[in-house]
């Protein structure tokens, strides 16, 4: 049996990036003309005034500042408020494909991995943009990888969800190398004229390589062990799918896209992950002291914060629990391994951390890593 490990990871960054006064001008103006177009059924009570959006209120929060988007132009317009995005003709790589691509390369490139080696590819991802043939074919074809690829769904969890699966492939020796990748057009499921989730989600995709000890580089990580958990709940929602595939009427269309009830989120997923975290640090024979880094789901700051305080039993430093919170926003399943790829570099081989995300399910899981050289 072979002992998974993560060999190396990627991350692409989409050029645009809005700022909460930029998203936040853009929904005041879109209110504005909402509520002059809707005066009369405003001054006759039957419909409510949409509200204006607050930068202060959005930083404070959830600790958002600034989020990158794959098209800028359409967010930013009060007329549009959603992403352009064209649609591509079947001949041409899907969006979803070619951002995984871009992060995929870079993981392989730092594992110095041929992708004629590698056995599988799982494309993690709250959203695939279509059905079928599944976006992780396509960027297998797209690499020139040979073996199986398929998509899966956990939303925010996926990410953790695939490195399990992937250590499990790895395991059972049905693959010996796997590419895990997270491509996250979050803002094509947002509902940009929503304002208590308007300014939530980016867009991004990262990518991670899991693969067998025996092959891997010498500067990888270990994992000691991974943990998933899904627990239904209506709190996080996007009822989009193809029994109800009309698109939504304009802008503004409520469930097709992203719902939450936010506060509900934050109070009962905090205590369930706090829990998860600390019953496998006890089935691992680990205490907090023991973790030199946290790399959390990247959902919400205050949420983060309370985590990484029941688990160390005082408040994380930024150092012990990055953020990437303030320029990337939510990025749903790519938000822990964002922050495990940029904020690495300073670990010391023995030395172990966490990569756990959390969300829609819900679902929640924990991977212990340590660096090994
Ligand atoms: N601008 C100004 N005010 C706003 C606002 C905005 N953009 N959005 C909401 N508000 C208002 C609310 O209407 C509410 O007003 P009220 O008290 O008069 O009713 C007030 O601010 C507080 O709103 P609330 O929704 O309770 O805020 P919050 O402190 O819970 O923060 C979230 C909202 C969404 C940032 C926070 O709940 C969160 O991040 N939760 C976890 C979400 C999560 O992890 N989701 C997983 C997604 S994958």
């Amino acid at each position: 049996m072979s002992t998974p490990v993560i060999s190396a990871t990627g991350l692409w960054t989409p050029p645009h990036s809005v700022s909460n006064e930029e998203l936040v001008e853009s929904f005041n103006a879109w209110s504005d003309k909402w509520n002059a177009e809707h005066a009369a059924e405003i001054e006759a009570r039957s419909v409510e005034p949409k509200p204006q959006s607050s930068v202060e209120f959005i930083e404070k929060a959830s600790g958002i500042k600034s989020r990158y988007v794959i098209d800028k132009s359409g967010v930013v317009d009060p007329d549009i408020m959603r992403p352009s995005i064209p649609e591509r003709p079947n001949e041409e790589i899907s969006v979803l494909a070619e951002i995984a691509v871009k992060a995929a390369r870079q993981a392989l490139e730092a594992a110095g991995r041929d992708p004629k080696d590698v056995d599988a590819v799982l494309c993690a991802a709250s959203n695939m943009q279509r059905a079928y043939p599944a976006m992780a074919v396509e960027v297998q074809d797209a690499l020139g990888i040979e073996g199986f690829a398929f998509d899966m769904n956990v939303a925010c969890s996926s990410a953790t969800f695939g490195i399990q699966t992937a250590a499990d492939f790895v395991r059972s020796g049905s693959a010996k190398s796997v590419l895990m990748v997270n491509p996250e057009i979050c803002s094509g499921h947002l509902n940009f004229t929503d304002r208590d989730s308007h300014f939530i989600f980016g867009d991004v995709a990262t990518a991670v390589l899991i693969e067998a000890e025996e092959i891997a580089p010498a500067n990888h990580w270990k994992i000691l062990g991974t943990n998933l958990k899904t627990q239904f709940s209506n709190n996080i929602r996007n009822n989009f799918g193809f029994l109800n595939r009309a698109a939504p009427e304009g802008v503004g269309a409520s469930d097709k896209l992203f719902v939450q009830e936010g506060r509900k989120v934050f109070k009962e997923v905090v205590p369930m992950v706090a829990r998860m975290i600390q019953a496998e640090l006890d089935r691992l024979g680990l205490q907090a002291p023991d973790l030199r880094r946290m790399w959390l789901h990247q959902a919400n700051a205050n949420m983060n914060r309370l985590i990484a305080a029941k688990v160390l039993g005082r408040d994380a430093t930024p150092e012990e629990s990055p953020t990437v919170l303030d320029t990337y926003a939510n990025t749903s399943s790519a938000g822990s391994i964002i922050a495990f790829h940029k904020h690495q570099s300073d670990i010391a081989p023995g030395e172990k951390g966490l990569i756990c995300s959390f969300g829609a399910g819900y679902s929640a899981g924990t991977v212990f890593v340590e660096k090994a050289a």
